[in-house]
């Protein structure tokens, strides 16, 4: 029996290293592809050194495109792989175009698939993401969740609740093996900051980034924040071309730099006073951590970092970052609980599942 593993974009690679280590662990019999979406260094090879991930075994090098031709070229590259090769599970994770393509292709061969965070929501159509959540889940048949809500939005829409298994958080599996080595690392150091002084920001989603008057909005309300803590702020590539391309400027105590290295950014996120993001994984790791979270959007499909966690929405441009900035600074910010089932176990509560799988398999 041949288990594919697949990969494509950063957020996938610390949701799957410890789903694919724990296979290989158990010696299950994997194939790993990574599809290229994320191709820069620091976008992609980086996480495979830091978190020891095998070499993938296929590299598509899809790079980047228009949505239709992205997606098409992946499920290209993947329907021909599949043929070939036959897989006879396909473990797909998160949201971003390499999920939905992987996850397309193979149902159409009757590959049946498995959805590594399934079932969350944003309730928000236009979200990209939030359509590569609904098809993958819809055609696949092992669902993986995260948090209770995924459950009932699965449930909500159909999917029988024998598929559905609530196994917990595989990205907090990684957080917890990761953070000694991270907290080594002082990644604070070269930004000239200190511990618990400084606000960690990102910023990639194309709602707050892709219109100038938008981003130059988010801007100033960041200049502003840096008036009370220094930023530290690793630019996604998207962002960083919008910039480049606009007359927008930032105060001397925001930092721009590169994106950086996941043990870099956990050890700073550990850190930080507070964390400013658009990111849907950054709501849940700084509920992982117990660091204040203003997530810069209008909904989340992740409604346990807010409902338990550290995590707020908040509208840039009305007075919500004042308010939080000042509830933060004077410590008054909810601790937060841990969600259930973020316990460092969630993979191999996966790879059960999975071996199970196996055996019927074999049996049949
Ligand atoms: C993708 C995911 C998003 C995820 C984000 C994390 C989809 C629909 N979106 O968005 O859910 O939160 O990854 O980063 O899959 N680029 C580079 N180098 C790279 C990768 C991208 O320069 O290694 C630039 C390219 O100019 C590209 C742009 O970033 O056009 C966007 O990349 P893309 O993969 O389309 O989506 P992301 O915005 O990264």
């Amino acid at each position: 029996m041949i288990i594919c593993n697949v990969v494509g974009a950063r957020p996938n690679f610390m949701k799957m290293a410890p789903v694919i280590n724990e296979q290989l662990s158990q010696g299950f019999n994997q194939v790993f592809v990574h599809t290229g979406q994320h191709y820069d260094e620091k976008m992609s090879q980086i996480f495979f050194d830091e978190l020891k991930m095998p070499r993938p075994d296929l590299y598509f090098g899809v790079g980047s495109d228009t949505h239709a031709r992205q997606t098409a070229r992946i499920m290209t590259e993947f329907e021909k792989f599949c043929v070939e090769r036959k897989p006879d599970l396909v473990v797909v994770a998160g949201d971003v175009n390499s999920t939905l393509a992987a996850a397309l292709v193979a149902s159409k061969l009757h590959i049946p698939v498995a959805h590594v965070e399934a079932g969350l929501r944003s309730f928000d159509k236009t979200m990209p993401e939030e359509l590569n959540r609904i098809v993958t889940d819809h055609v696949s048949e092992f669902h993986f969740t995260t948090e209770h809500s995924a459950n009932e939005n699965l449930v909500q829409e159909g999917i029988s609740p024998d598929k559905i298994h609530f196994v917990g958080n595989c990205m907090i599996d990684t957080l917890f093996s990761h953070l000694e080595r991270a907290l080594d690392r002082r990644p604070w150091v070269p930004f000239s900051v200190s511990p618990g002084e400084y606000a960690l920001l990102t910023l990639h989603r194309p709602s707050n980034v892709d219109r100038h008057e938008t981003l130059a909005k988010l801007a100033s309300m960041i200049n502003k924040v840096s008036e009370s803590l220094p930023v530290i702020f690793p630019v996604h590539p998207r962002t960083a071309k919008q910039i480049a391309s606009s007359d927008i400027s930032f105060a001397r105590r925001v930092i721009l730099c590169e994106p950086l290295a996941y043990l870099s950014f956990l050890g700073l996120m550990s850190k930080s006073r507070v964390v400013i993001t658009d990111s849907g994984g950054i709501q849940e790791e700084t509920t992982a951590l117990g660091v204040p979270c203003l997530t810069l959007r209008a909904n989340t499909e992740r409604p346990s970092t807010v409902l338990l966690g550290t995590n707020r929405l908040v509208d840039p441009n009305g007075s919500d970052v004042h308010t939080a900035m000042q509830e933060i600074l004077s410590d008054k910010w909810r601790k937060g609980e841990m969600p259930p089932l973020w316990d460092g176990f969630a993979s191999r509560r996966i790879c059960e599942i999975i071996s199970s799988f196996i055996k019927t398999f074999q049996t049949v």
